[in-house]
């Protein structure tokens, strides 16, 4: 008999809770004009903050929310992110034969197991929603999260897992959002919030970078999504937004009134890392971070605080 409940009770609970999220989409194709001439033919989520780059920080931050999946959108001059995910023969014998562990573990020691990344070819440069659509048969009917690598999130133990938590709990679809200045409303996706009492600020509506007067906040979307696959059906549609672009804002916009979208504050730092300065300073705020360096960064901004 108890065997019974137990069972009707899980079989309840699977019903009402939310599906775990496993995937996650990395959309890589951008041109990263904002970084020319080093994005003519390196891939701007090859920049470097610190040794590591921009990718592999986001990557870090899916695998400590607990994804398994890694769907990267890539489009012609990325292969240096797929081999930055492969191994690299000739320099691990190297290491191995020098014996340097440590150098060898941070070339492989992270990479995921075969056969749980997959790299799939944006043709046309057509808008981030677009990127998030040639993701959609990896997806399936699954919840999946969305990393912009240019967006750095330091946060202790990562921002996602904290998105993560708050969607098993909540279920619905989650979004990052930061406080911008109302200058700057149009290089965003800006949210309309309904309630925004410190918790989880319930979205009522979204516009993709509006002018500042019609901007309905100042809460910009960052570069974190969790999403339910419905938005699969709006992105189909392909149709063009702000800067004719396909825009997953407006997908997002448009499933509003059928499933709950949630905005959750970043509580740690976000650099936005695809502008030089934003870059620059994830660079210094990640360097005063270490220990080894943290003391010589210091004296270096002083040395230069007089210019
Ligand atoms: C994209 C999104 C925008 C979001 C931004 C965050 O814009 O479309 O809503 O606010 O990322 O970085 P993009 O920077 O690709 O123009």
């Amino acid at each position: 008999m108890q065997n019974i409940a137990l069972s009707t009770y899980i079989q309840v609970a699977m019903m009402t809770s939310p599906k775990r999220l496993r995937k996650a989409v990395f959309p890589v194709g951008g041109l990263g004009t904002r970084f020319l001439p080093a994005t003519k033919s390196l891939p701007k989520e090859m920049l470097p903050v610190a040794s590591k780059p921009l990718i592999q920080y986001a990557f870090e931050e899916a695998v400590a929310a607990g994804i398994e999946e890694f769907i990267f959108i890539t489009g012609r001059n990325k292969n240096a992110i797929s081999n930055h995910f492969d191994h690299s023969y000739e320099l691990q014998n190297v290491l191995t034969e020098k014996e340097k562990a440590d150098e060898l573990f941070i070339t492989r020691g992270w990479l995921p197991d075969a056969g749980h990344i997959a790299f799939v070819r944006q043709q046309e440069p057509l808008g981030l929603g677009h990127a998030v659509w040639c993701a959609r048969n990896f997806i399936g009917e699954e919840p999946f999260a969305v990393l912009l690598a240019d967006e750095m999130m330091l946060v202790k133990g990562g921002f996602l897992k904290q998105m993560a938590e708050n969607y098993h709990q909540h279920g619905g679809n989650h979004i990052a959002v930061a406080d911008v200045a109302r200058e700057h409303t149009s290089r965003y996706g800006i949210i309309d919030p309904e309630t925004d009492d410190g918790g989880l600020i319930k979205i009522r509506g979204m516009v993709e970078k509006p002018k500042p007067e019609n901007a309905p906040s100042t809460l910009s979307i960052t570069g974190r999504y969790i999403l339910q696959p419905e938005i699969f059906s709006y992105l189909e549609q392909g149709k063009r937004g702000s800067g004719n672009e396909i825009q997953l804002t407006d997908a997002m916009a448009q499933m509003l009134g059928s499933s709950p979208f949630y905005g959750v504050r970043c509580n740690g730092r976000r650099f936005d890392c695809g502008s030089q300065l934003g870059f620059l300073e994830a660079n210094i705020a990640y360097a005063l971070e270490q220990e080894s360096m943290r003391e010589q960064v210091r004296e270096m901004l002083k040395k230069y605080s007089e210019y």
